[in-house]
């Protein structure tokens, strides 16, 4: 079959009342649009309707996505006639065109395949989604009456139509002759003296030609036009995701306070506790506990890890790792197996070899620590020297004690030994003790005579 898919995607959204054009808005961590595509990246040739910050919605476009633009938004039914109007559009032919919403994303791709078999077995003009809803309200409805068919929109309908709850999904598979032959017959004299593709449903029953309507769960064709509308997708959303992973062993403490963004993937036997933010491309291995409180972004954690009361942004966590609480892994902190960084320490752009130990109120940035290093609390490396980063390195087996500056660039050899309180701005060799510190004088008697003043 050669079929073409349309995103809709030119309209403000003005309903949302935000200055970002609403298909950049996002469900799960994913902008709008890219659920929209997602649907129709199977066709054979796929446009997306730009207009409203026409240049800011193409930039999220793969290549084989055809942007195209509308300059003014007349309504949907004048969006896909400038597609079909389009030489880029013109240049094949195409059997099926399907079209959707670009505020539409639980649609289910399945579903759409079914929608243009059953086109495509009937001979039909066309198909679309309908629903029957609890709340019709802002959808256009599907008016039915004996033998006639139509769809009527919310600010055209008449207070016995306005009561109808079936509502139309704004997701069609139209045969592509019938769409070329009456796209040119829609007009503008409606409420919103719009274009509306909607009024082919009309045209099609006028001319007594056969067409497929499929009843699906409301859910899966909730458009978005409002912020609320946007949260009440994306929780629905979030509920299903949760349940998958639940179904996959994987246990939550609170799903109400849980939000894992749709990238995100969890392994079975992990536990996730209240409060806890996945976001991004996040890998939680098996058998973790992460939460409660924690934030993870764009970040890879093995197996066996905890991660409590923390924040990890774009860094990897090998496995049986002890993470907080109140620990803030920044980006590019990379820990091998069995690393402890714990509370209010903080990593950043550092390796972290296997068994290390960052237990407490330290600072490890730009530097590499092998196995078995101890970073005692207070430490730090003195990474920075207002305009310049340096490194530090740590080997095996080293043991930083309490409130040492390390001023990098500075090495500290394997099983070094450096004392508390030290600022070390040289290297350290091997099995050595640095130690920079002035000798401690105790002045007797000091207190007595103090007392007398
Ligand atoms: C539309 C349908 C309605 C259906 C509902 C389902 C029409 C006339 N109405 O209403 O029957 O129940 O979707 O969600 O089709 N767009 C353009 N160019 C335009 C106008 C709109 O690209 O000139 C895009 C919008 O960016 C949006 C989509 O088309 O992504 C739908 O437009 P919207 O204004 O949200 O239509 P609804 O009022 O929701
Ligand atoms: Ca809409």
């Amino acid at each position: 079959m050669n079929i073409a898919g349309i995103v809709l995607a030119a309209g403000k959204g003005t309903r949302m009342k935000s200055e970002l054009p609403k298909v950049l808005h996002s469900v799960l961590g994913k902008k709008l649009i890219h659920y929209a595509t997602d649907v129709i990246s199977d066709f054979e040739h796929k446009f997306v309707v730009v207009g409203h910050e026409a240049d800011l919605v193409s930039n999220e476009l793969a290549e084989d996505f055809t942007p195209i633009l509308q300059s003014i938004q007349n309504g949907t039914g004048h969006a896909v006639a400038t597609v079909l109007e389009d030489e880029s559009f013109n240049r094949f032919n195409h059997e099926y065109v399907v079209v959707i919403p670009g505020d539409v994303p639980l649609i289910n791709k399945d579903s759409l395949h079914q929608l243009i078999k059953e086109v495509k077995n009937k001979n039909a003009s066309l198909g679309f989604f309908s629903s029957v809803s609890n709340n019709p309200f802002g959808y256009g409805r599907v008016v039915r009456d004996g033998e006639s068919i139509s769809i009527v929109e919310e600010k055209d309908c008449n207070d016995e139509q306005r009561k109808i709850n079936e509502i139309n999904s704004g997701i069609y598979c139209f045969n592509a002759d019938f769409l070329q032959s009456n796209i040119n017959q829609l007009s503008n004299t409606n409420a919103q003296s719009e274009i509306y593709l909607t009024d082919l449903i009309g045209i099609a029953n006028n001319q007594k030609l056969d067409m497929v309507i499929v009843q699906v769960e409301e859910h899966s064709i909730q458009g978005i036009n409002s912020m609320s509308q946007l949260n009440e997708v994306e929780d629905n959303l979030q509920k299903k995701l949760i349940q998958q992973f639940m179904d996959n062993g994987v246990y939550f403490q609170d799903p109400a306070t849980t939000y894992i963004d749709e990238s995100v993937n969890i392994s079975s036997g992990s536990k996730i506790f209240a409060n806890t933010h996945l976001k991004g491309t996040t890998t939680i291995g098996e058998n973790c506990v992460i939460g409660p409180n924690a934030q993870i972004n764009n970040s890879t954690i093995g197996n066996n890890t905890t991660v409590f009361n923390s924040v990890v942004d774009e860094s990897t966590v090998q496995s049986n790792g002890s993470i907080g609480p109140f620990a803030h892994l920044r980006p590019g902190s990379e820990l091998s197996d069995n690393v402890k960084v714990g509370a209010f320490a903080e990593t950043k752009n550092s390796k972290i070899g296997q068994g290390s130990k960052v237990p407490h109120l330290a600072y490890v940035g730009d530097a590499e620590l092998g196995e078995n290093v101890n970073f005692s609390a207070g430490a730090i490396t003195v990474n920075y020297d207002g305009s310049n980063k340096h490194q530090t390195k740590i080997e095996d087996g080293a043991f930083i004690g309490s409130d040492v500056m390390l001023v990098a660039p500075v090495t500290i050899g394997k099983d070094a030994m450096i004392g508390a309180g030290s600022v070390i701005t040289k290297d350290v060799p091997e099995k050595a003790l640095g130690i920079e510190r002035n000798h401690q004088k105790n002045i007797e008697g000091y207190m007595d005579r103090k007392k007398k003043k």
